[in-house]
């Protein structure tokens, strides 16, 4: 593709032109211009990996950890080289844009999207989505920084307004947001669904070009979120710069008629075509084909990268010595030649992302009981224990068709009913979660039908449940016999971004051994009922899950007695995409079911327990204190179940840092009275504290600290030296490894003024961080830097500037955001005089 002349294309362009350059044309496809040599871009999800171009049966992809796991690695050197592999994805997928990373806050571990951004603190957020950015747009590929701004909840998350002062906009929300403009350039942002004190942000003058484009000199692409786009005027005019997707709803002939009025005038048209240009220009420049092939870039190098990305993002939370109990030492890590029993709701599934647009299908995931079979001599004693599914197991990898896992999908413009159906098209399908959206076949009509077909073969006799849940008509068949009917009394619920029926559920006995015939009978969304509820988008969904009907108690009774016959006993719990996704926040911070019970009991039963906890945020845990040993793996990707398995066993040292705090119970959330929508609005209450600024302020106690990971070696943090010149801070620090293995630590540089400023203020704040691997024995220096303006002040809401005060400032290296003799350092520097500041 021949490089853009911005100008020269701009001069030459009709009003159609530049209108039709402002929106998409489709779910992931900008328009291109060809005789004006302006190709059209393709943009694709999202923030830990590269769908493509398809929700539905997409090409498979690598799938990282998601946000909060990438925070908890705290390396940016890795981070980067995440990056670099999601560019390479995208080009596999010819796709010229990432819609990532995402870096919102976790204001509430109930926050639906919790799981997709990075971490509660906005220099770990805000440094560790550059890194990301830079490994991205060093292949050419451009990143899409969102979702700005005070997109932190999802309940109403089109309406809402986040209701926040300008100091904790600009302290917590904004910053992670400036930083990357500071350290990464993204070539785009996306701004929120929601808006600011009255304001949407697609349409938010203030914020979208005062604050990002002016103040802070960022000239790259704003593009709304997804359907986002409000209005034809007020977005134009506010500087937004592409409606997504297509085709336009605001912009179009709509947009031409109020330019030739006036509203916007044509030179603010013309700068919006500009920025797109100048955008197309900078992709084009990547050399990924304009409407390409979508293919795999599955290699050897790539399962290694996310392996090692897994292994850093995991955190040992609790490794108790028992040796009182059995003359043992710790719990963790396992022993492979032991007697071990897997349980939980989490083993034999890969919950290797969240839900919502972070979805993907993977090349391959690792289920927790394969990664930890693979390490032991003997295989692992098994049972469920219990179920943490909201919705039931998706049914597809339960059956077969034509000989393999999963099930037939085939596509007819007929009913079943009609004499002769032709097929056009036919899919198979084993995540039978389908949601239909950006599924195009020019044959068919409006309204259409598919069967999807399959068998299964129980392995005991067993009572089972069918859950479907659709957006159109579904009925779901066992032997030609009517288990679920959600055609005839549709129920709305909010799975698929809230646009779907609730989970219709029905009950059928099977026999083991014998082969049963399923059959789900699909029709397109205008046939759904509920259509007055909700605007649906493309043609529809589907989702049809699956499980034996277990007896809770009876179930955790088998548990404890399995535990008491193995020498040691791994729970797999925690959540899934179910739970942590797009479109709904969660109602409770417990887990479901009856997962607590078990873990409590099974810990009892024998004292060699390990929980692994796979959520993106954190859960209460009335078991800790029970419970010697506890992991939190995330949803890990591709490699989550050996990644867990590597740290169980000890093949890896864990390094992992909580990203958020782990909080004791929802009521002690700063965000407790305020976390959902009423009459229009949420107020950000806590104001600045959120997270580990509050419980420290406010001297709550938590169950584990922001920035807490424990190694199985130990670690001292010696003599640190600061240098604050020319408006840096320098703070170099030696740690040593004072143990007897090999692992990596991190240093947390965190700021704390010595005395009481003009305004409240955290106690301390995190302004940098840098990770080391040390051999046992080894000793190296570590160095963070920053600038003495970001280290040291506040948002002087009087002013509407930064403010460093005068005064005295601590800088703090710890391996944590609590801090104790041994692994932490203190030293000081001054600011002689107050100085304000704006810009970046
Ligand atoms: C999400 C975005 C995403 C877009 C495209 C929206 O629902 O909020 O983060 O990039 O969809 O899938």
């Amino acid at each position: 593709m021949a490089d853009i002349n911005v100008e020269e294309v701009l001069k030459k362009l009709t009003l159609t032109e530049k209108v039709d350059l402002l929106a998409g044309i489709d779910f992931w496809h900008t328009k291109g211009l060809p005789h004006h040599g302006v190709p059209s871009l393709r943009l694709t999800d999202g923030p830990n990996g590269v769908r493509g171009t398809k929700f539905f049966n997409g090409v498979p992809a690598a799938c990282f950890p998601c946000g909060t796991g990438l925070g908890a690695t705290f390396n940016q050197e890795l981070l980067e080289e995440a990056g670099r592999t999601m560019g390479r994805e995208a080009i596999a997928k010819s796709a010229h844009v990432i819609l990532g990373p995402t870096i919102n806050m976790q204001r509430s571990p109930l926050g639906g999207r919790g799981f997709e951004s990075i971490g509660e603190d906005p220099f770990l957020a805000g440094l560790g989505a550059a890194a990301l950015i830079r490994g991205i747009q060093s292949t050419g590929v451009q990143a899409t920084i969102k979702h700005f701004l005070c997109n932190d909840q999802e309940d109403k998350r089109m309406g809402v307004h986040s209701i926040v002062t300008e100091r904790a906009l600009r302290e917590i929300y904004a910053l992670p947001f400036q930083l990357t403009v500071r350290d990464s350039q993204p070539g785009a942002f996306m701004t929120a669904y929601n808006g600011i004190n009255g304001v949407f942000c697609s349409e938010n003058p203030k914020y979208i070009d005062d604050m990002l484009r002016k103040e802070w000199g960022w000239d790259g692409l704003i593009m709304s979120d997804w359907f986002g786009t409000y209005s034809t005027t007020a977005a134009a005019a506010a500087g937004l710069d592409l409606e997504m997707p297509g085709p336009t709803r605001f912009r179009g002939e709509l947009l031409k008629f109020n330019v030739s009025n006036g509203k916007p005038f044509t030179h603010v048209l013309d700068e919006r075509a500009r920025q797109v240009l100048r955008f197309v220009k900078r992709c084009a420049a990547s050399g990924v084909k304009e409407n390409g092939p979508e293919e795999t870039a599955d290699t050897p190098e790539t399962a290694a990268l996310l392996r090692k990305i897994g292994d850093e993002s995991i955190v040992l939370l609790k490794n108790e010595s028992i040796v009182l109990l059995k003359n043992e030492g710790s719990v963790l890590p396992l022993k492979k030649d032991k007697k071990t029993l897997v349980i939980g709701p989490n083993a034999k599934t890969a919950t290797y992302h969240g839900g919502g647009s972070a979805s993907l299908r993977a090349y391959y995931a690792v289920t927790p009981h394969d990664g930890i079979s693979s390490k032991l001599e003997t295989p692992p004693g098994y049972t469920v224990g219990a179920y943490t599914h909201r919705f039931l197991p998706i049914l597809g990898h339960q059956c077969s068709a034509s000989g393999k896992a999963g099930m037939s999908w085939k596509v007819y413009n007929e009913p079943r009913s009609a004499e002769k159906r032709e097929l056009i098209d036919e899919v198979h399908i084993e995540k039978t979660e389908m949601h239909l959206v950006d599924y195009y076949n020019d044959r068919l009509s409006e309204l259409w039908y598919a069967d999807l077909e399959g068998t299964i073969v129980p392995d005991e006799d067993m009572t089972y449940e069918l859950g479907v849940v659709v957006c159109g008509t579904a009925k779901a068949y066992v032997n030609d016999q009517l288990v679920v009917d959600n055609a005839t009394k549709q129920i709305a619920g909010d799975a698929f971004f809230g646009c779907a029926t609730r989970e219709e559920l029905g009950r059928i006995d099977l026999k083991k051994g014998e082969t049963y015939q399923i059959r789900i009978e699909f029709v397109s969304a205008p046939s759904f009922t509920l259509k007055s509820e909700s605007i649906i988008l493309g043609h529809g969904s589907l989702r049809v899950g699956g499980c034996k009907v277990i007896d809770d108690q009876a179930e955790i009774k088998k548990s404890v007695q399995l535990a008491r016959e193995h020498d040691q006993v791994v729970i797999c719990a925690g959540l899934n995409a179910d739970w942590e996704t797009e479109g709904t926040d969660r109602a409770s911070m417990k887990l479901p079911g009856v997962l607590d019970q078990l873990i409590d009991e099974v810990a009892s039963a024998n004292p060699n327990t390990v929980v692994v906890m796979q959520t993106g945020t954190p859960e209460e845990m009335p078991w800790l204190q029970k419970t010697p040993a506890v992991i939190q793996a995330w949803y890990g990707g591709n490699e989550t179940g050996n990644c867990i398995a590597d740290v169980l066993f000890g093949d890896y040292n864990p390094s992992g840092k909580l990203s958020l705090s782990f909080p004791k119970r929802l009521q002690d959330v700063p965000s407790f009275l305020n976390f959902r929508t009423e009459a229009g609005r949420t107020l950000y209450g806590e104001d600045v504290y959120v997270g580990y600024r509050y419980y420290e302020y406010a001297d709550v106690e938590v169950n584990f600290p922001f920035g807490y990971g424990l190694s199985y070696t130990t670690f001292a943090f010696l003599d640190l030296s600061l240098v604050v010149k020319e408006g840096s801070i320098s703070a170099t620090v030696s740690i040593k490894n004072t143990g007897s293995v090999k692992g990596a630590e991190v240093a947390q540089m965190y700021v704390q003024p010595r005395q009481a400023a003009k305004i409240n203020r955290p106690v301390k704040e995190l302004k940098g961080f840098a990770k080391v691997e040390l051999e046992a024995g080894e000793s190296k220096t570590v160095t963070i830097e920053e600038l003495e303006k970001y280290a040291a002040s506040y948002f002087d809401e009087e002013r509407n500037q930064w403010c460093v005060e005068a005064g005295e400032y601590d800088v703090i290296v710890s391996n944590s955001s609590e801090v104790k003799e041994g692994q932490s350092v203190k030293a000081s520097f001054t600011v002689a005089e107050s100085y304000w500041w704006s810009g970046i």
